[in-house]
């Protein structure tokens, strides 16, 4: 695992931007694999200027979305598809038949056949992903198991929670969600987790100093990859760099 200090948010968004234009520059067609979340947020703010300073092209570019609550509209302001049209995709010129989400009001198990059939067919170049305070990524939770395929899951309470910054009230989080499973994410060329802050610390010195997978710690998966590019700032590294091993915590220098 490759892993980028960056000193600040503002600093590991513009490096993952970077990483992302850097595929697209490789392959105009690439296959990107994307998140929500505050934490990509200053990403898709760096493409989006880059796109309008003309210093990358999304025509041909492709997207596939790693989750989306059940029950939502694709209107409703916190949704998923909302986010991403929000933050990148009405500002760029991504063409819309090449944007795959999932249908937060359409029928769970159509929605995940519809994603694995595409993801049979399609290889995502990178993925870029968050992380839980709990260890999850997309929405695959810590579990007595890990779920291959695209799948229907019920949010963990922490999930729900922390989640909640996003709504009025805790009632109105949505208690299902339809995410990418393990498979989808560990088979992507390319792999970028971007972790911010003090609350992703014990998430990240746990995936960095623990060598065993277990599907109750869910980004774990992410140690049988191949190429995992970790982004974090000077202040989650802080609080880490104590407690892991020199090696595992040797700080290599990014792109
Ligand atoms: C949600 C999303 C994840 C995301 C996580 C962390 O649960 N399903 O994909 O990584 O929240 O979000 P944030 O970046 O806002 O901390």
């Amino acid at each position: 695992m490759r892993y980028i200090l960056a000193e600040d948010y503002e600093e590991g968004s513009r490096k993952t931007a970077d990483l992302i234009e850097g595929v697209i520059r490789e392959n105009q067609k690439a296959l990107l694999g994307l998140a929500t979340g505050d934490t990509p947020r200053g990403t898709y703010k760096y493409l989006r200027e880059d796109f309008f300073e003309g210093k990358v092209d999304f025509s041909e570019v492709r997207t596939i979305n790693l989750d989306e609550y059940v029950g939502l509209p694709g209107n409703h302001c916190q949704s998923f598809a909302y986010f991403m049209h929000r933050e990148l995709f009405s500002k760029v010129n991504i063409r819309p038949e090449n944007i795959m989400l999932i249908d937060g009001e359409g029928d769970p198990e159509a929605e995940a056949e519809r994603y694995d059939s595409f993801l049979k067919e399609n290889t995502i170049d990178l993925q870029l992903l968050g992380i839980g305070e709990n260890g999850h990524i997309g929405f695959n939770e810590p579990e007595a198991y890990f779920t291959a395929n695209t799948h229907l899951t019920e949010l963990a309470e922490g999930t729900i929670r922390a989640n909640s910054r996003f709504f009025k009230d805790i009632s109105e989080v949505p208690k299902r969600a339809v995410t990418m499973g393990v498979s989808g994410i560990i088979n992507a060329k390319k792999i970028v987790m971007a972790a911010y802050g003090h609350k992703k610390a014990p998430a990240i010195k746990r995936l960095l100093c623990d060598d065993k997978i277990y599907p109750e710690f869910p980004c774990s998966i992410l140690k049988a990859c191949r190429d995992v590019t970790l982004i974090t700032d000077r202040e989650l590294y802080e609080l880490i760099k104590d407690s892991c091993p020199a090696d595992v915590c040797l700080v290599k220098s990014g792109p």
